[in-house]
């Protein structure tokens, strides 16, 4: 088997009434979207093979929102593909691809599972899970084809500012012209109440790639439409032969719903978006009301945020039985080990539940911790 086991698969195998393992912000239900017109389409939809770029509405909307030309973007089956295509299209035997940890399991493991070398650079809790980017350099070799960086990072909702990144791109520019900066923006836009959106990278560079999807932010990641933005011709040349040979096309089914979440998406935002802060406020609270016992770093984007279990008050066995009673009384978390950090570190998806739930979820939380550390 060419991919390691990783008990993210059961968070969607196993679905837990108190989730507070999600990364997503609420799912997107088809009525919200739904109107005369869309329904009118739909049932005369034509259930052919897509294009190898994907539906060309599509990318003309995605396009203007990104402010890119139409034929630097492929729709891809969710970021993830995205992921894997560029690390396939962009690496040959015996390259290395570096990337932070922790991250979103699949960009850790595709890296080894396509076969090429991992170099990790370790993000950690105690600072900030900053990026250091005179580290990044050192860890770079003449090997390193492909850099990953997400921003805002899955676990942690820690932003990489977009100056950041341009110093990054304008340095392996000069340093290691042959190796490319794929830029995983997937919670660009998961942003809370009224607070402005993080400036995309897409189209910035010539040695940028970005990735993104409708999965985390608009809440469809069922659809399965992410798109991968470059202004490198021959890289997307690749890219689309390397699609029409995995999965030949995106479905036109999701495509065409992408195209109507894609219309509707200020009103999926907005509510998303209240919500999303509600949910941060309840967790800012919950975090001061019981800090003998536990730590957060505050995310800057996105419905998630890694939350410590304080040295102070858990042991090792202590923390055995934290994962162990939240699973027995219905709470779902997401240990740290799927993303590569400490069993004492999980991530906390604040913006999948309703508020009731997460206040009930966030109750519940507390009182297996004062048994448990009683
Ligand atoms: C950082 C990051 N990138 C990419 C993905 C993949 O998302 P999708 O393939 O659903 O668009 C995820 C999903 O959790 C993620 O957290």
């Amino acid at each position: 088997m060419k991919f390691p086991h990783n008990d993210i698969i059961s968070l969607l195998d196993e679905r837990l009434e108190l989730n507070l393992a999600e990364s997503t912000n609420q799912d997107l239900v088809l009525r919200e979207i739904w109107d005369a017109s869309f329904a009118e389409s739909l049932i005369d939809l034509k259930l052919e093979y897509g294009t190898s770029a994907g539906n060309e509405q599509l990318r003309s909307l995605l396009a203007t929102k990104l402010d890119v030309h139409k034929n630097d973007l492929v729709i891809t089956n969710g970021a993830v593909f995205g992921i894997f295509l560029s690390i396939l299209c962009l690496c040959k035997e015996g390259d290395e691809v570096l990337t932070v940890q922790p991250n979103f399991p699949p960009t850790m493991d595709l890296i080894d599972g396509l076969g090429f070398k991992k170099k990790i650079l370790k993000l950690s809790f105690e600072e900030n899970y900053q990026l250091n980017e005179e580290l990044l350099f050192d860890s770079i070799s003449a090997n390193t084809k492909l850099i990953i960086l997400v921003t805002p990072l899955n676990p942690t909702g820690t932003v990489l500012e977009k100056d950041q990144i341009e110093d990054i791109a304008n340095r392996l520019e000069e340093e290691y012209p042959n190796c490319t900066l794929l830029v995983d923006e997937t919670y660009r836009e998961a942003t809370y109440g009224n607070h402005s959106v993080y400036p995309t990278c897409s189209g910035l560079k010539s040695n940028i790639v970005t990735i993104s999807s409708l999965s985390k932010c608009h809440g469809t990641p069922g659809l399965r439409i992410g798109w991968l933005c470059s202004t490198n011709s021959s890289f997307l040349q690749d890219v689309k032969t390397a699609k029409m040979n995995t999965v030949i096309s995106n479905s036109v089914l999701d495509e065409f719903v992408a195209l109507q979440v894609l219309k509707r998406e200020s009103d999926i935002f907005r509510t998303r978006r209240i919500h999303a802060a509600e949910g941060l406020r309840r967790m800012e609270e919950w975090i001061k009301r019981n800090e003998n016992w536990i730590e957060w770093i505050k995310p800057q984007a996105g419905a998630l945020c890694c939350v410590k279990l304080r040295e102070s008050a858990f042991d090792e066995d202590q923390i055995s039985a934290f994962y162990s009673k939240t699973r027995q009384a219905g709470i779902q978390i997401a240990n740290g080990t799927w993303f590569g950090e400490s069993h004492r570190i999980f991530r906390l998806g604040f913006g999948y539940l309703s508020i009731d739930k997460l206040d009930k979820s966030l109750i519940k939380l507390t009182e297996i911790v004062s048994e448990i550390v009683s």
